[in-house]
């Protein structure tokens, strides 16, 4: 899962404001919400989502994250899964795994990843999602798809404007 790789990263990095996704959602979050920040990174997004609910990080990368998986969790069930970058930095097994953990839960999911036609990356894992599998499969798992949106200039870094994908995909088993 690139351990190394993430764990570097962060270690040379300093704090980074909260993404422009992590605005995007905060205003579309119940208030009182408790959300999961899936690979928190260096929990940029963390704190800033906390102000309208409870927001745990998860991040096995980070020492100063406490919870290093999911099944850290214990018996908790959040009502969001928040994940920015996330789907796009493991393999597919990793992330059936995630979505099937999140419908037995009935938790709600915000993610946003890249999607093919982005540029791959040879440094790390950096697996370009098919949108429209991505979609099949959460409605598939019982998710009514609320929000869907693909394109660039949602999250500029550095020079690089991602193709990416936004979804808020809420469980109709809710
Ligand atoms: C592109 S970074 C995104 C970090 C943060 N969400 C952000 O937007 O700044 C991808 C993150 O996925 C984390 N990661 C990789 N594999 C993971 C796994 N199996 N479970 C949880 N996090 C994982 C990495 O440690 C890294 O922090």
């Amino acid at each position: 899962m690139n351990s190394e790789y993430w764990q570097k990263y962060y270690a040379d990095k300093k704090p980074q404001k909260p993404s422009p996704f992590a605005k995007f959602c905060r205003r579309r979050i119940p208030k009182e919400s408790i959300i999961i920040d899936m690979a928190a990174g260096d929990m940029r997004d963390t704190e800033y989502l906390a102000e309208v609910g409870s927001c745990i990080p998860v991040e096995p990368n980070n020492e100063e994250v406490h919870c290093k998986a999911l099944s850290g969790l214990g018996r908790l069930r959040p009502d969001i899964l928040y994940a920015r970058w996330f789907f796009h930095a493991i393999d597919e097994e990793e992330e059936d795994r995630v979505l099937a953990w999140c419908a037995e839960r009935r938790v709600d999911i915000m993610a946003e990843y890249r999607i093919i036609g982005d540029k791959p990356d040879d440094t790390h894992t950096r697996r370009l999602i098919d949108p429209e599998v991505f979609l099949k499969k959460l409605e598939a798992k019982g998710y009514e798809v609320k929000y869907y949106a693909t394109g660039r200039g949602f999250s500029k870094v550095r020079g690089d404007d991602p193709l990416l994908a936004r979804v808020f995909a809420k469980s109709k088993r809710r």
